[in-house]
């Protein structure tokens, strides 16, 4: 699609990708997405971000049009992940004067994404650009979602390109909230779940440092520009990113697997003793629950209580799909522990205590094992390995 002016000399120089259905391997998109590089025509000229090296040609063709590449001075690279910088290394064969603008943590992603010298200027919050008669402000906003993430705002346009914040994956070519056709609403939302929602301390201090800025226009990375209610898309990030209600009572969540029945015998026993010291405790067969169903319910949980059985000396699948499906939510610091009932080898439990100590959960008991049909001792062991985690959670004080 051509380029087109949002406003004041600043232009959508981006790519469509209609026909993407996956991204990043970790989500589907069912309706595509647009890679938004935007172009700002001043006494100097620069660009925000490029798009996913596939559309370089078209991309390159495009820029040529607007302007003289030789005279692009600067080129903004808000992140340096490949959907957004991908196109960087033929933009710099044009553009040959371009400096490369990034935060401070970027210049080595940068250089390992051109493999070549060019000139990088290193920037911090708050730093700003003259473009000539207007001003560029970056805002630094790590882990948004790598830790490279800055915005660009012009106070001038009342214009903010807060990079992957606020994006969509959606695509439609008339590019506006307020003259698109359907409803992206659905897709917003579905942006921030899956790539934003591990990183909502990040982005409490991102709205910080927003709040006080004019907005008038929100140019994201991906999908519609904003222009219409702006205050609406902000809220609803403010309410995404909310710290949950503080007082609520400790919850712990096990899930377990259980073919002949000994797994789940430990889960009751483990269930009573932490309900003895005063936790609330929900117990679910993993056989029965799909995990993208329970992200909220998890994220939400104070403590993650695993259980299988060994099977061929492994943890059976249906806890491991729960673990693997955990990426996209922020468990970091939450207490965990694990148990099963094992036959001769008894590995599982070992392996889930390393992989939840991998993920950052605190691990403050070690893994319980009973063999095969769990006996009155073991029992009484699973009561007092329940109430011993119960503990760890209602001593647990979150930084
Ligand atoms: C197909 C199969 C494979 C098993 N492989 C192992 C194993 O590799 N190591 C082990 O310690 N126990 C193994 N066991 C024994 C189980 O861990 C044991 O029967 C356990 O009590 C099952 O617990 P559950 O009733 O909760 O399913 C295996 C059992 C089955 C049925
Ligand atoms: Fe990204
Ligand atoms: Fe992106």
């Amino acid at each position: 699609m051509k380029p087109f002016q949002i406003k004041n000399d600043i232009f959508w120089i981006g790519a469509l990708h209609p026909d993407l259905r996956l991204f990043d391997i970790i989500m589907r998109t069912k309706n595509g997405t647009t890679y938004n590089s935007y172009l700002i025509r001043d006494e100097k000229i620069a660009i925000i971000d490029t798009v996913k090296e596939k559309f370089a040609h078209q991309y390159i063709s495009h820029i040529k049009e607007l302007v003289d590449p030789g005279k692009i001075e600067y080129i903004i690279a808000q992140h340096t992940e490949p959907d957004h910088t991908g196109s960087l290394s033929s933009l710099l064969e044009i553009a040959p004067n371009a400096q490369i603008v990034c935060a401070k943590v970027a210049v080595k992603y940068v250089e390992n994404t051109i493999n070549r010298e060019a000139g990088i200027i290193p920037v911090e919050n708050n730093s700003t650009l003259s473009l000539g008669t207007r001003t560029l402000r970056f805002l630094s906003t790590p882990f948004l979602h790598w830790p490279d993430t800055m915005m660009t705002y012009s106070e001038s346009d009342e214009i903010l390109f807060p990079c992957d914040v606020f994006a969509s994956h959606f695509c439609d070519s008339r590019m506006f909230d307020d003259t698109i056709a359907r409803d992206f609403r659905p897709d917003f939302r579905q942006y921030f779940e899956v790539i934003l929602r591990p990183y909502k301390r990040h982005l409490r201090n991102a709205l910080k440092k927003i709040e006080p800025l004019t907005i008038k226009t929100i140019a994201p990375s991906h999908g519609p520009i904003l222009r219409k209610n702006i205050a609406d898309y902000i809220n609803c990030y403010k309410a995404w990113a909310a710290v949950k209600a503080e007082n609520k009572p400790k919850r712990m969540l096990i899930y377990y697997a259980s073919a002949h029945g000994n797994t789940e015998k430990m889960a009751n026993k483990i269930a009573e003793g932490a309900r003895s010291v005063g936790l609330e405790v929900e117990l679910f067969d993993a056989c029965t629950i799909h995990p993208e169903d329970h992200l909220e319910r998890i994220e939400n949980a104070d403590a993650l209580v695993f259980g299988s059985p060994t099977i061929n000396n492994d943890v059976v699948k249906p806890i491991w799909d729960i673990l693997t499906s955990l990426a996209t939510i922020d468990i970091k610091g939450k207490v965990g522990a694990s148990f099963g009932s094992v036959g001769w080898s008894g590995e599982a439990v070992q392996f889930l205590d390393d992989r939840l100590a991998a993920m950052k959960v605190k691990v403050p008991v070690k893994g319980l094992n009973a063999v095969l049909v769990p006996s009155e001792e073991e029992l009484a062991e699973c009561y007092t390995f329940g109430q011993n985690v119960a503990k760890a959670v209602a001593m647990d004080v979150k930084e």
